[in-house]
């Protein structure tokens, strides 16, 4: 697992190769094992393998492009109602669990942001709500993230660790 860790990086090309339903059960069970506050477990995700769907999802953005290419896209959302406040850091320890378990099985994936900023400029939620609406998604779930998967086209280079210097020991 800490080899995966070490090679993980973002992939954003992918064969026609589909995802084997045994990788994916693993990938989604990773992310069903990562900690949630009071363990509440807010998670929701949403497996789309549909090519329209897909296209449609690839859309959200310019950066998101690829998730046309790769033959799983995974929504990663979470039950506000029931987690209000730890939601996103909920949501994004089950997406980090899914992107290392793709590492370990030697398939590329990339997180795809696509949360606005509420009441902020730019985006705001109309990221979320394209998203909610291609995949019909409830109002009080809360969309993360998109997270493109399948086998990868290349072999990008993870990167090295980050520099140590941004560690203060006992205090900054
Ligand atoms: C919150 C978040 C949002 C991201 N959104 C996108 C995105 O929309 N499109 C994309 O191509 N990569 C996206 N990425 C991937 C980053 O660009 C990538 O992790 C970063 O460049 C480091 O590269 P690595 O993942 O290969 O280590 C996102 C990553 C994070 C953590």
């Amino acid at each position: 697992m800490l080899d995966a860790i070490r090679q993980r990086c973002s992939v954003r090309t992918y064969t026609d190769e589909p995802v084997a339903e045994e990788d994916l059960q693993a990938i989604l069970e990773a992310a069903l094992c990562a900690p949630t506050a009071n363990n509440v477990r807010p998670w929701h995700i949403v497996v789309v393998t549909d090519t329209e769907k897909r296209e449609t999802l690839a859309g959200v953005h310019q950066w998101a492009r690829f998730c046309a290419q790769s033959p799983v896209v995974l929504a990663f959302c979470a039950d506000a109602e029931r987690q209000p406040h730890w939601w996103i850091e909920d949501a994004c320890a089950a997406l980090e669990n899914a992107l290392i378990e793709a590492a370990a099985l030697g398939l590329g994936a990339c997180w795809v942001g696509i949360r606005g900023e509420e009441g902020g400029h730019g985006p705001g939620l109309e990221r979320e709500q394209y998203v909610r609406e291609a995949l019909g998604i409830p109002g009080h779930i809360r969309v993360l993230a998109l997270v493109s998967l399948g086998h990868p086209a290349g072999r990008p280079s993870p990167k090295p660790p980050g520099p140590m210097d941004v560690v203060h020991r006992e205090s900054w």
